[in-house]
């Protein structure tokens, strides 16, 4: 499997031209995305790039792979990010947040032209929500008053922990809660629209219409 994510991330990262302002998403996928952007440049296939990493994490890995990186304050428009996704739909709508970045990682998106999600083909869900839970970022400030919100939408909402026994806190500074839902999302701009207005709520691992061009390791493009 992680053989044909790389392959799949390696021909992503193809799209990659020269000059261009890049997202470099956040992950296993994105990182064989960022080594093979790495690669290219060093092999002057490419030139003149500069990144914009989705996390911390990310941008260490870059910066070892001597990819320069910018801000989105330096750069707001992004030419091509490339980026993993924890679930695809039919419809190209995603849940991604399983690594804690979606944040960063939404707002890249939607300053993105092209935006490119590279995954395995056990990420094709035929609904979203069966197979992972959907990370909600959170203000650590009133935390638990989202629960019964998150109850009522039909999930069950764990707080995601860290390493050691305290809660995983985000590049943003935030909470996350992974909301398991039973039978899947049946209406995910609702749920998400529910979610996203409660004050505290930051964002919701759903990325919605934001019509990714997916590559499916081991396959052309859906
Ligand atoms: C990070 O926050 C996520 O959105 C990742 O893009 C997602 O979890 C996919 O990660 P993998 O490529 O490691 O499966």
């Amino acid at each position: 499997m992680d053989d044909l994510k790389r392959r799949a991330a390696e021909q992503a990262a193809m799209r990659v031209a020269s000059g261009m302002v890049v997202g470099l998403g956040t992950g296993s996928t994105a990182a064989f995305a960022v080594d093979a952007i790495g690669a290219r440049l060093a092999r002057g296939e490419i030139r003149d790039i500069v990144g914009i990493p989705t996390s911390n994490r990310t941008r260490h890995l870059a910066l070892q792979r001597a990819i320069p990186l910018t801000t989105l304050n330096e750069r707001p428009h992004i030419d091509l990010t490339i980026d993993g996704a924890d679930e695809v739909d039919p419809h190209g709508n995603l849940i991604k947040g399983g690594g804690g970045a979606l944040l960063w990682e939404k707002i890249v998106a939607t300053a993105t032209r092209i935006y490119l999600i590279v995954v395995d083909r056990s990420k094709l869900v035929p609904v979203l929500g069966r197979r992972v839970a959907l990370p909600v970022e959170v203000m650590p400030f009133g935390w638990r008053t989202h629960v019964e919100t998150v109850r009522a939408l039909g999930a069950e909402p764990v707080l995601r922990m860290g390493a050691q026994d305290e809660p995983f806190v985000s590049d943003g500074g935030h909470f996350i809660l992974d909301c398991r839902f039973a039978e899947g999302i049946p209406d995910p701009h609702l749920v998400d629209h529910e979610l996203r207005a409660r004050p505290g709520v930051v964002e919701t691992g759903l990325f919605l219409g934001m019509a990714p061009e997916v590559i499916v390791g081991g396959h052309d493009s859906l």
